[in-house]
């Protein structure tokens, strides 16, 4: 072999280890002017200020496993990746009811394993929130990348008053993905864990504040807060060490 190629090669290799961009997959509550009422903010804005590599937050609103599967949207994100990547997929918020009974177009079929459903909209086959999450997974894990799964953020657990700090299915389905998927390569952070214990430690006032509108989008300090939440879950190894733990500032 010809010094030329041999240095091209290793170069090529030097390069796929080298590449970490840390991508964010999500919804509203991660995304860039969270719920675009003008007073909200999603904790994908943030995260970068706690990570050492850079984060590109492609979060959208409105969006579930579901949606940003069919629309396409992981596949965007995979024709970025390059090899050594870290993509961040959290779900859960827009993720409830059922496809079978007046489909909104995101609501996954419930169940956390190969169940199907047909939409009565459109009569498309509807699978559940794993599978969307374990597809998406592949797809990186193809590109050379690793995945980090991140459950879902809290709603306002001080909205009654007293603190409520049950978690949604799609926690749980999160960690479904992550057994079922059994790779190295792809980690769990239970961020909905996170944020609780910050949410219960702040107390109600505190909580309250981060909710200008509603109970599940965040004001600005908010979603920085929970940007912080889950940098520290990651930094700890809350639920393991994640690809993501030696990039936490
Ligand atoms: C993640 O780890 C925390 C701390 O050990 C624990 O409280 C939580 O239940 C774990 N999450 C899941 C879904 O296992």
């Amino acid at each position: 072999m010809k010094l030329t190629s041999v240095s091209a090669l290793f170069l090529a290799g030097l390069r796929a280890v080298d590449a970490r961009t840390a991508y964010f997959c999500g919804d509203s509550t991660m995304a860039a002017r969270g719920a675009n009422d003008g007073d909200t903010d999603g904790w994908g804005a943030y995260i970068g200020k706690y990570l050492t590599i850079p984060a590109v937050n492609k979060a959208i609103g409105g969006r579930s496993a579901r949606s940003y599967y069919n629309e396409g949207r992981f596949q965007e994100v995979a024709n970025l990746v390059q090899p050594g990547d870290i993509v961040v997929i959290e779900f859960g918020h827009n993720d409830g009811g059922s496809p079978e009974s007046n489909d909104n177009g995101r609501s996954d079929c419930p169940g956390a394993g190969t169940e199907t459903c047909i939409s009565d909209k459109t009569g498309e086959t509807v699978y559940t929130f794993v599978f969307y999450v374990i597809q998406a997974s592949r797809l990186f894990l193809s590109k050379g990348a690793t995945v980090v799964l991140s459950s879902q953020t809290p709603n306002n657990q001080w909205e009654t008053g007293t603190y409520q700090g049950a978690p949604s299915r799609f926690v749980g389905y999160q960690k479904t993905a992550t057994k079922a998927l059994n790779n190295p390569d792809v980690t769990f952070v239970d961020n909905f864990q996170a944020v609780s214990n910050l949410y219960l430690s702040l107390g109600r006032d505190a909580v309250n504040a981060f909710y200008p509108n509603d109970h599940t989008h965040t004001s600005p300090a908010g979603a920085d807060a929970i940007a912080q939440a889950f940098a520290g879950a990651v930094a700890a190894g809350m639920n393991g060490t994640t690809s993501l733990t030696p990039f936490i500032k």
